[in-house]
C-alpha cells in the first residue's frame, strides 16, 4: 500500500526501492504540493530501514513537463523548486528518476539533481526557460554541464531545444534508454539492477567539468550577443553556466544572482506576454465551434505562395491537390513544390524516395477545377488582382462540393467582395499565408461580413495541423499585418524623402532588433510589388496625402529591382543575400529631393525609430479600434510571427505600453504638425491615454 505524502504524491517501497510516485494530471506539474510531497518522500526514504534505492517516477502521460503555470507571476509557496533539487542530490542513498513524455524546465532540473536516469527512448528533455526571457534555475546550469560538458551545455541552455532522449543518452544527460513505454517498471528494473551491481550515490555536483574554461565562455558571449539579437536571456544563460568554473556550492549562488537578474529583466515580462500571447490568440468568439472535416486540401496556382501552402499541408499530412492553368504552369507548379523539400533533401531530413513517394500517394496536380470537387478545403493562391480572384471563385463555386470551406490567400483584397461572387459567402474566408508559406509561423485567418463560425474554425484547426500560430483578422486593406506594416514604411518613405539615407532607417531598424530593415527587406521582396501595388491605386489616392514614394519608382525605373536583378538599395553582385549599399542610390535620392524642393536635414537614430514606432503604433491602435484584432495581444502575436519584431520586446503594442502610450501620444501630435494627415493619432489611443490605461488593459479574453 502506498502511503499519501501529499495531494499528488505517494510513497511506496517495492522490493526495498521506494518509489516516490506523482500522480498530478494533466502534466504532473511541479507545483508547491509536489515539490512538498517529493521532499517528504525523500526525508522518508533517507529513514527507511528497509530502502536501499529510491526511484522518481510520474504517472499519467508524462514526467514532470516543468513548472506550474498557475504558480506564474506569484510568489511562489515554499519548498521552492532549488530546495527540492538540493534535498533530492543529497540523499544517503541512490536516486533514480525515469522519464518518460516531456521533462523540461523543473522536470529535468529535478531529474538531474537525481543520481541516475532512464528514459524511455520517445522522451524528450530540455531547459527551455531562455524562451521565457529567463536561464534555467534549481542548479540546472551548474549540474548540466557536469553531466554533458560546458560546451554542449551552453548550447543545449542557450537554444532551449527539446532534446530526444537517445540524444540526451549520448550527451550524457541521461544514463539508460528504455523501449517497453512502461516508465515504472523500467525504472523499477533499472534500480534494482544499479543496487545489485552496488552502484551507489552519485552527486552530479561532484563531478568536475572537464571543458569549462574562461576562453569558451568568451566565445560563447560573443555568439550569444549574435544569435540573441538583441535577447539578454542568451547572455544571462552564458553566465549562469560561467559559474561552472567555481567550486559548485558558489556555483550555484552565482546561478541565483544571475537568475534573478533575469527576473528583474523587463523583457522577461516581453517573452512571457508572447508565451503566452501565442496560446491566447485561439480564444475567438468561434472558439466552440466545431471544426469540419480536414483531410484533402485544394490549392489553386502552384507559384511562390501555392508551392509553399502545398508544402505545409503535405508536412501536416493532409492530401493536396493543386490546380494550375495549363500543363506548362502545372509543371513549374511541381517544380517549385519540390524546390520546397529541396533542403530537407539535402540536409538528410528526407530521402529522395520519400519526397518522390509522398507525391505519387499525398499530391495530385490538374490544370482543369473539375480536379477539386471533392477536396475539404481550397486555398487560392493566384495573381493579385480582383478580377482574376472572381473568376476562380465563381469556378469554385461551380464545382467544389458543397460544405467545402473556400479560402482566398489574398494580402489586400477585400474578402466580402471575393465571397460574394459565390452562391455560399458563409463558407469563404480569407487564410493568409506568410511567405515561405511552409516556413513562416504566421497564418491570419481572414473573416468576413458573412463567414461562419464553423468556418472560421476549421481555419484555425488548419493553423494547428500546420503548426502554425493563427491570428483572427477582419476585413481591411492589409488585414492585420500588412495594413501596419505599410504604415511604418511610409513612415520609413517620408523620413528618406525629407533627408535620412535608407542604410541609416535599415541600421537603426536592425538595431531595434528586426533582423532587417525596410529597404533590405524591400530588395528580399522585390520592389517592383510596391510598385505595381501604387500604379493600382493611383486612381484612389487621395490628392491630400503626401506621396513620398518618388525615389522607389526611381528604383523601379533604373531597374534596381532588389535581390532578383542583383541590385537594388544593396549590391547583391555574385548572386549574394547580403552586400554593400548600392552606391548610385543616394545620388538618385538628392535628385529626387531637388525635383521636389525638399531641404534635406539629417535624423538621428532616436528621431528615425520614435516616428517607426509612433507609425506603427498608431495604425495598429486603429486595428484594434475599428475591430480588425480582437486585441492587442493579436497584433503584438502578428508581429512577431510574421514580421520579424523582436519577440524580447513583446509586440508592437506590448512595447508602446512600455513607452508609455502619453508619450506616445506626444509624439504623433509634434509630428502631426508636418503632415496632420499621416500622423492623426488613433482615437482608440487618444481614449486611452485621457482614461489613463494601457494596451494590455484590453488584452481581457474575447467573449466566447
Ligand atoms: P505567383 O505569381 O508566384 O503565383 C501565382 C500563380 O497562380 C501562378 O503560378 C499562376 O500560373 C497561377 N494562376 C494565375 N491565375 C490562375 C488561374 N486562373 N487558375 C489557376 N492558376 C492560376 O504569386 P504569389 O506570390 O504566389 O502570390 C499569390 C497570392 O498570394 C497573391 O494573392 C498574393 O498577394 C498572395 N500572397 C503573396 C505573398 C508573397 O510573399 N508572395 C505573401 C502572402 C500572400
Amino acid at each position: 500500500m502506498a502511503d499519501r505524502l501529499s495531494d499528488f504524491v505517494t510513497y511506496e517501497r517495492v522490493d526495498g526501492v521506494a518509489v516516490i510516485r506523482t500522480d498530478n494530471p494533466p502534466v504532473n506539474a511541479l507545483g508547491a504540493d509536489v515539490r512538498a510531497g517529493i521532499v517528504a518522500g525523500m526525508e522518508r526514504f533517507d529513514a527507511d530501514p528497509d530502502a536501499a534505492i529510491a526511484l522518481i517516477h510520474c504517472d499519467g502521460r508524462t514526467f514532470h513537463a516543468g513548472a506550474d503555470i498557475k504558480e506564474f507571476g506569484t510568489k511562489r509557496a515554499d519548498p521552492q523548486i532549488w530546495t527540492l533539487c538540493d534535498r533530492i542530490e543529497a540523499a544517503t542513498k541512490p536516486v533514480v528518476a525515469t522519464l518518460h513524455g516531456t521533462a523540461l524546465g523543473g522536470g529535468l532540473e529535478v531529474a538531474i539533481a537525481a543520481h541516475w536516469r532512464i528514459a524511455q527512448r520517445d522522451a524528450k528533455v530540455g531547459l527551455p526557460e531562455v524562451h521565457l526571457g529567463v536561464i534555467p534555475a534549481a542548479g540546472a546550469t551548474q549540474r548540466a554541464p557536469r553531466l554533458m560538458g560546458a560546451a554542449r551545455a551552453l548550447e543545449a541552455i542557450t537554444t532551449g531545444r527539446h532534446i530526444p532522449a537517445p540524444e540526451a543518452r549520448d550527451l550524457g544527460l541521461i544514463d539508460e534508454l528504455d523501449d517497453s513505454g512502461d516508465a515504472l517498471a523500467a525504472g523499477l528494473a533499472y534500480a534494482r539492477r544499479l543496487a545489485a551491481e552496488g552502484k551507489g550515490v552519485r552527486r552530479t555536483g561532484e563531478m568536475p567539468v572537464p571543458d569549462a574554461t574562461p576562453e569558451l565562455f568568451a566565445e560563447w558571449r560573443e555568439r550569444a550577443v549574435k544569435t540573441g539579437r538583441g535577447l539578454n536571456a542568451v547572455l544571462y544563460c552564458v553566465e549562469a553556466v560561467e559559474g561552472c568554473l567555481l567550486p559548485f556550492e558558489e556555483g550555484l549562488r552565482h546561478e541565483t544572482a544571475v537568475s534573478d537578474k533575469s527576473h528583474a529583466d523587463p523583457q522577461r515580462d516581453a517573452m512571457v506576454h508572447a508565451f503566452f500571447g501565442e496560446r491566447a490568440v485561439a480564444k475567438i468568439p468561434e472558439a466552440s465551434a466545431a471544426p469540419r472535416r480536414l483531410e484533402t486540401v485544394g490549392v489553386v496556382g502552384g507559384g511562390t505562395m501555392g508551392a509553399g501552402i502545398a508544402a505545409a499541408a503535405l508536412n501536416a499530412g493532409l492530401k493536396v491537390v493543386m490546380v494550375e492553368m495549363d500543363a506548362e504552369a502545372l509543371a513549374r507548379g511541381e517544380a517549385n513544390l519540390r524546390r520546397n523539400f529541396a533542403s530537407s533533401v539535402a540536409k538528410g531530413r528526407m530521402s529522395q524516395q520519400a519526397l518522390d513517394e509522398l507525391l505519387a500517394t499525398r499530391w495530385t496536380g490538374a490544370a482543369d477545377f473539375a480536379a477539386l470537387s471533392d477536396v475539404d478545403l481550397v486555398v487560392e493562391a493566384v495573381f493579385e488582382k480582383m478580377s482574376v480572384k472572381k473568376e476562380v471563385f465563381a469556378k469554385l463555386d461551380a464545382v467544389v462540393r458543397e460544405g467545402a470551406v473556400l479560402a482566398t490567400n489574398t494580402s489586400y483584397l477585400d474578402v466580402n467582395e471575393i465571397a460574394a461572387v459565390t452562391r455560399r459567402p458563409q463558407d469563404v474566408l480569407g487564410l493568409h499565408f506568410f511567405s515561405p508559406a511552409h516556413v513562416m509561423r504566421l497564418l491570419e485567418v481572414v473573416v468576413g461580413a458573412k463567414t461562419l463560425p464553423e468556418v472560421v474554425a476549421t481555419g484555425f484547426a488548419l493553423a494547428r495541423r500546420m503548426g502554425k500560430i493563427a491570428v483572427r483578422a477582419g476585413v481591411c486593406d492589409g488585414f492585420i499585418g500588412n495594413r501596419i506594416l505599410g504604415a511604418y514604411l511610409k513612415a520609413a518613405d517620408m523620413m528618406v524623402e525629407d533627408g535620412a539615407s535608407p542604410y541609416e532607417v535599415d541600421a537603426a531598424v536592425r538595431g531595434f532588433g528586426y533582423p532587417m530593415g525596410p529597404f533590405q527587406m524591400g530588395d528580399l521582396a522585390g520592389l517592383d510589388i510596391g510598385y505595381l501595388n501604387r500604379r493600382g491605386k493611383d486612381e484612389t489616392r487621395d490628392p491630400g496625402e503626401r506621396y513620398s514614394e518618388g525615389f522607389l519608382d526611381r528604383m523601379y525605373e533604373n531597374g534596381w529591382l532588389g535581390q532578383k536583378t542583383g541590385i537594388g538599395f544593396y549590391d547583391y553582385a555574385g548572386g549574394a543575400r547580403s552586400g554593400p549599399p548600392n552606391p548610385q542610390v543616394l545620388p538618385m535620392i538628392e535628385a529626387e529631393r531637388r525635383r521636389l524642393g525638399i531641404n534635406a536635414r539629417s535624423f538621428t537614430r532616436e528621431e528615425i525609430l520614435r516616428r517607426y514606432i509612433a507609425a506603427m503604433t498608431n495604425e495598429a491602435a486603429k486595428v484594434v479600434g475599428e475591430g480588425i484584432a480582437l486585441r492587442p495581444l493579436d497584433v503584438d502575436m502578428t508581429a512577431i510571427a510574421g514580421y520579424g519584431y523582436p519577440r524580447w520586446r513583446g509586440g508592437p503594442m506590448h512595447h508602446a505600453d512600455t513607452v508609455g502610450l502619453a508619450k506616445i501620444l506626444s509624439d504623433l501630435q509634434e509630428f502631426a504638425q508636418e503632415d496632420p494627415g499621416f500622423w492623426a493619432p488613433a482615437p482608440l489611443l487618444e481614449r486611452l491615454v485621457a482614461e489613463g490605461r494601457s494596451f494590455a488593459d484590453l488584452n481581457a479574453p474575447a467573449a466566447g
